[in-house]
């Protein structure tokens, strides 16, 4: 290419296909195979716990939380994991957003609440409870014990991989009204629906959607348990995954659970699993048991309470040391948005 041409692009802030084409992929930071152990938590949420009391936080987003660290700001590009306390007596004031999110409480307590959408749900131990886009949502500890629990958003995937920015507002009371009785919405996505209420399948807010919107939901762990163990009884495992359950969103009775994630709870007690290796990306938490997961050429040894990720493309599969049980959690629903997703055995 002649300077005079070179000089023209330079000039007009244009660059030829073939020199840009390998720096493609490479502006955001790269998601390497880690692990998260839960001594190294405990001590970092105990620490905060003593030193910072809620109150303390800065006005806006009051949430008393330590962030596995793999980019700059998360454990993934996409998905963020974070572990919150609350002290006994202490609330997480009210706020929503137009990120979805999740509670998997994992030191759990019936007093323990998480209020959304005016109904107060208990956090008891492996109970999954969603605070789904823009409800109102606070944490009440009313128990004599600090709680704790996994925070999943999809905050990085927009905030970060779209760099847009996401709708956000304080309630203006600490702790949002209790307006409904508990079970009120695990009561409506049974066998009989509201016949009364427009289904247009909106997602409520500011927001443009035409996904079915997750309803405030519960998901109690002795439930889930039982279907896996009777998965085990009776049926085959999924070669990469074990036996393994989706959380549907209730108002769909379909994965995924929110247009941006999807989850599973997997047994993994068959051995090990058979690898593979998909675009998406996977993050796990380990409910009970312990082992390996070899991705790539690290292996991640885990055990109870544990949080590992697994990037997108590289090769991988699980070692359960006896019997295991993982909470998945996966962006792959923004890959089959777009019929993107593409996964695959090494050869
Ligand atoms: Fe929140
Ligand atoms: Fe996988």
């Amino acid at each position: 290419m002649s300077s005079e041409t070179r000089d023209i692009l330079e000039k007009h802030d244009l660059r030829p296909l073939w020199e840009v084409e390998d720096e493609m992929g490479t502006s955001r930071p790269t998601v390497e195979a880690d692990i998260w152990k839960w001594e190294d938590i405990q001590r970092a949420i105990d620490g905060i716990e003593r030193d910072v009391p809620i109150a303390d936080l800065p006005p806006g987003f009051q949430r008393r939380v330590a962030v596995p660290i793999n980019t700059p700001t998360a454990i993934s590009n996409s998905i963020y994991v974070g572990v919150q306390t609350v002290s006994p007596g202490e609330t997480a004031p009210a706020h929503r957003h137009s990120a979805n999110a999740l509670r998997f409480a994992i030191d759990g307590h019936e007093e323990m609440k998480t209020v959304v959408a005016g109904e107060e749900f208990p956090m008891e131990n492996n109970d999954l409870v969603t605070t789904p886009q823009w409800e109102w949502h606070d944490h009440v500890n009313d128990s004599d014990e600090t709680a704790a629990w996994l925070d999943v958003l999809d905050l990085p995937f927009v905030l970060d991989s779209l760099n847009a920015r996401q709708a956000f507002e304080n309630h203006e009371l600490e702790r949002q009204p209790v307006t409904k009785t508990q079970g009120y919405w695990d009561s409506q996505y049974g066998g009989g629906r509201p016949a009364d209420e427009k289904s247009d399948g909106s997602i409520p807010g500011p927001f443009e959607g035409r996904m079915d919107a997750t309803p405030p939901y519960r998901f109690g762990w002795d439930e889930m348990l039982e279907t896996l163990r009777q998965r085990e009884e009776n049926d085959d495992p999924d070669p990469h995954d074990g036996y393994s359950l989706a959380y549907v969103n209730p108002a769909t009775g379909k994965e995924p659970l929110f247009p941006t994630m999807s989850f599973r709870a997997q047994l993994l007690s068959e051995g090990p699993t058979d690898p593979h290796f998909h675009n998406a990306t996977e993050v796990y938490f380990v409910i009970e048991g312990e082992g390996a997961t070899h991705v790539g050429e690290k292996v991640l040894e885990w055990d109870k309470w544990d949080i590992f990720v697994v990037p997108p493309n590289e090769v991988h599969h699980h070692e359960p040391d006896d019997e295991a049980t993982l909470l998945g959690m996966t962006d792959r629903p923004v890959f089959e948005a777009f019929n993107l997703y593409a996964e695959a055995q090494p050869s």
